[in-house]
């Protein structure tokens, strides 16, 4: 980010770099949420994919820190509620992306290189138009379309079938098509459809979409398919999941057969060389306003289907193909006012509330500052007019202040919310309130936080239902969610005031709704360890630091044992788990209020011992090495291949190598691991080791 408190890469040491990569992992995780859940972003695409890049740009130089809960092995939104979930028969993969011209250059020659291709050889690319919409995936089976989903996590999406049957550009049965054949695509809304649509809802009284890309997921994401159908959304195919057999031999052939099956398939370009590809996407950014829809990019593929296969995926993304972005969109306006919001851990993030104003094509009011220091080098104040951008589905980005306001913005000494005095530690960036559980604004963030979707997600309570428990002061701490049944039911100790009735006389709430949230919280009393540690809300304690902490301690016994001041250490030696995080565990566990929380929670609870997932790999767990010249394939491929089976590759022979592979040449290595009796077979055996998991 353009933030002056961030430090180049280059300058950070080993420690610094992890506790950067652990602060990336978690700021990505919040922006994934906020961008797939809501379909309420908070930052510009731009500056999330910087977040990324800065992310992989500090793995690529510290290849060992890379964590387990890195967001580079993640693809992204969290499933949404109410509809059947769907395990993708392969994963619905996201796309890396490129900016400029040698991002691209890169990613050709890193092609070739991959594949060990002569130089020279010409690598035929499909580019074709990036639509700024949804994937979903549909499959025919001997013609006739069975299921629809969306992407979802990328590898549990949502059964969508019969939203997906409403739309026009999806044929219900395709003739001459394989047995079986998943079509994948996006879905989108015109800029005529979603102006209709906007009319409508303003007429009706109903919720306004910020752009058409909200509108289209706001539309499919319907549990009531007719209401779906009453909106125009479009479909194109350009991609495919599980198949019985291909079409063609090329990408550009198998678009061609899509189209011939009744799929609408976008105008794209067959390009050789990185001068092509540019111009291509010269000429759609130019056309880019006049297109009936929205794209933000360019994707590039590699034509050859077998070179696909063989290139494969790394964690996140495939490696044959790539989005090349648009340069965002930008416009200028006023800050009518700065207002600070608290978050869960306490800290305030101010936010620009700017006269109105279109950004490509979108009204924009809203824009998030970081910090002080962010408000402070650009001069941010009421009254200025500043540059914003956006970029796709965002709440854009104050840029920078093209004429400056009167009266510099005075951050504040205490928190909007409680009062409590706000602190700013050295080092950081932020301001935090430093009120705790007694700020009302935290308080209500970790509650909404815990009952969310990847912790407690007890259906039936949002975060509405929290915000009026916590009025109400029927819920102020998580341990009480769990009495409510109790305080809201009568019995002994039931709650008496403000309510003093059932919960079914609330406004809003009926019989059925009440029994049902009583047994939805019920059902969550069983819950497992990592689900729990992550669901507490700690500073730097995501979904991935909750798991490593589940399997490092397994049971609750263990790890609430753990969580002492003199045990420092031993956290510490969790692989992963960097100084950050382990202070804030041990800060959050020595407040006395919070420890009361704690063993007042899990009092009520079964929580669940971690168990380890069992694998097949005939190399997964171990450590490899690769030596001397590989014939067959890359170096590049061979350690993809090696990962995918579960195994860590290493540069360097130890005592802890499991096996070494020696291509032709082998030198220092080889015979490292001659002299530590470390297994060392050739490229032969590799293969043929790895040929009997190859399914
Ligand atoms: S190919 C494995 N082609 O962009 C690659 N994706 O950032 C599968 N998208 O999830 C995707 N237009 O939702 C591909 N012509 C296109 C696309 C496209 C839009 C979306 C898609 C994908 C996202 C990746």
């Amino acid at each position: 980010m353009s933030d002056p408190a961030v430090m180049a890469i280059d300058r950070l040491d080993k420690a610094g770099a992890k506790r950067e990569l652990a602060r990336l992992a978690l700021e990505i995780k919040f922006h994934d949420a906020a961008y797939h859940r809501n379909d309420a972003p908070e930052i510009s695409d731009a500056d999330y994919d910087q977040l990324r890049r800065r992310n992989s740009d500090l793995e690529a130089r510290f290849p060992n820190l890379v964590r387990p809960d890195s967001p580079t092995h993640r693809v992204g939104a969290p499933l949404a509620e109410g509809f059947n979930k769907v395990r993708h028969a392969r994963p619905m993969l996201s796309l890396g992306n490129a900016f400029k011209e040698a991002d691209v250059a890169d990613f050709l020659a890193g092609i070739g290189r991959f594949l060990k291709l002569p130089e020279g050889e010409p690598i035929a690319i499909v580019a074709e138009p990036k639509i700024d919409g949804l994937s979903a995936a549909l499959r025919y089976e001997n013609g006739a379309l069975v299921q629809g989903a969306t992407r979802g996590d990328g590898e549990v999406g949502e059964d969508i079938t019969a939203n997906l049957r409403t739309i026009a550009d999806i044929p219900h049965a395709i003739d001459g098509a394989p047995d079986v054949f998943e079509v994948r695509g996006e879905v989108f809304m015109t800029h005529d459809a979603f102006a209709d649509l906007n009319r409508q809802q303003l007429a009706a009284g109903k919720i306004i979409y910020a752009n058409p890309r909200n509108a289209a997921a706001g539309s499919l994401r319907q549990l009531d398919a007719d209401i779906t159908s009453s909106r125009k959304l479009s479909f194109r195919a350009y991609a495919w999941g599980q198949v019985s057999d291909l079409p063609s031999d090329r990408h550009s052939g198998v678009l061609g057969a899509m189209a011939a099956w009744g799929f609408k398939v976008q105008a794209h370009a067959v390009c050789t060389s990185v001068a092509e590809l540019m111009a291509y996407h010269g000429k759609m950014e130019a056309g880019r306003a006049g297109r009936p829809y929205d794209i933000d990019g360019i994707v590039y593929k590699v034509d050859r289907l077998d070179w696909q296969q063989r290139l494969g995926a790394a964690s996140r993304s495939p490696r044959w193909a790539i989005a090349h972005k648009f340069a965002a969109e930008q416009a200028q306006t006023v800050v009518e006012d700065i207002d600070i919001q608290v978050g869960r851990t306490g800290k305030l993030t101010p936010v620009a509330r700017l006269a109105p104003v279109t950004v490509g094509g979108v009204v924009v009011s809203n824009a998030t500052l970081h910090n002080e220091d962010y408000i402070a080098e650009k001069q941010i104040r009421v009254g200025a007019t500043v540059l914003v951008q956006r970029a796709g589905d965002v709440i854009p980005q104050v840029l920078e202040v093209v004429k400056p306001g009167a009266k510099p913005f005075v951050y504040p000494i205490q928190c909007p919310i409680c009062g409590s005095p706000a602190v700013r530690d050295e080092g950081e960036v932020d301001w935090r309130c430093s009120g705790g559980l007694n700020c009302q604004a935290q308080a209500v963030e970790r509650l909404r936080h815990f009952v969310s979707r990847n912790a407690f997600d007890i259906e039936g309570l949002g975060e509405k239902q929290i915000a009026a428990f916590y009025a109400a002061g029927l819920v102020t701490a998580p341990g009480d969610i769990f009495q409510l049944r109790q305080r809201l039911e009568g019995g002994e100790g039931s709650y008496e005031k403000p309510h003093g009735k059932p919960l079914r006389e609330w406004e809003g709430w009926g019989e059925t709704s009440a029994a049902n949230l009583f047994d939805a919280i019920d059902e969550r009393r069983a819950i497992s360890l990592d689900r729990l540690i992550f669901a507490l809300g700690i500073r730097h304690v995501g979904q991935g630091n909750g798991r490593l902490l589940a399997r490092r301690y397994e049971s609750l016994a263990a790890f609430t044992a753990a969580m002492s001041p003199d045990r420092l250490d031993e956290l510490l030696e969790i692989d992963g788990i960097g100084e950050a995080v382990a202070r804030a565990l041990i800060d959050f566990f020595s407040d006395a209020q919070n420890r009361a929380g704690w063993d007042d929670l899990v009092a009520q609870l079964q929580v669940q011992d971690m168990v380890r997932a069992a694998t097949t790999s005939p190399v997964a767990g171990q450590t490899l090495v690769f030596t001397g010249t590989l014939e067959q394939t890359s170096r590049a491929e061979a350690k993809a291949r090696a990962e995918a089976l579960g195994a860590k590759v290493s540069g360097s022979v130890s005592a802890k190598t499991d096996l070494v592979i020696a291509g032709a040449a082998a030198g220092s290595k080889l015979k490292k691991a001659d002299s530590l009796g470390v297994k060392v077979i050739d490229e032969a055996g590799w293969l043929e080791l790895i040929g009997t998991t190859n399914e």
